[in-house]
């Protein structure tokens, strides 16, 4: 099972402005999307899911299989409470690989509980002077080993690292 980690951020590490406004590129959206419609499923935080269902962007990138970490009870089957419950369902489902997709909250405790292999960044060129991280505020350090650099436009580079344990 691999989980992969896959964010577009500024050049300062944010994912998105404190209003949740995210003025990325469409080489960003595109190769996003494609590694969506690849790995056909998704691991988002209950806020980033409410973002993408009311600006439907599910339908924009393959209608992929998609659970919602949440503390809060939900009648849904695709609504768990951990990121371990989110992995065991999709394990369940038949994947072999899995996307993580934010936002701030839901990558931490993916990363603070080493539950990640694999991360993308596509950095975008912008800096935000306040805004959601890429990693809301928990105590870890990673290392990284850095598999692949990409130009994905004039402007933006996309990162892939390998996560050593
Ligand atoms: N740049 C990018 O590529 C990108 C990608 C995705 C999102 N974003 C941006 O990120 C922002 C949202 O990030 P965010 O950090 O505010 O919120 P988030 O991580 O999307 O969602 C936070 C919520 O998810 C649930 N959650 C997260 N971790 C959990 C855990 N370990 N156990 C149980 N529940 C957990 C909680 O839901 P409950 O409150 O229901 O308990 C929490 O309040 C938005 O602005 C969005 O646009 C950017």
């Amino acid at each position: 099972m691999k989980v992969i980690l896959y964010m577009a951020i500024t050049a300062n590490g944010y994912i998105a402005k404190e209003n949740n406004e995210t003025p990325w590129s469409n080489e960003e959206w595109k190769s996003f999307s494609e590694k969506v419609k690849e790995i056909k499923n998704l691991i988002i935080g209950r806020k980033t899911f409410e973002i993408m269902d009311k600006e439907k962007e599910f339908q924009k990138i393959g209608n992929p299989f998609t659970v919602i970490v949440s503390n809060k009870e939900e009648n849904s089957f695709n609504f768990v409470n951990s990121p371990e419950q989110a992995i065991n369902l999709l394990k369940q489902k038949g994947f072999s690989k899995i996307l993580v997709a934010g936002g701030g909250m839901l990558n931490s405790s993916f990363m603070q509980k080493g539950l990640v292999d694999e991360i993308y960044l596509d950095v975008e060129p912008f800096f935000f002077g306040k805004g959601i991280k890429l990693f809301a505020n928990n105590d870890f350090e990673t290392k990284l080993e850095l598999l692949e650099t990409k130009q994905l436009s004039k402007n933006t580079i996309q990162l892939h690292y390998r996560i050593l344990k």
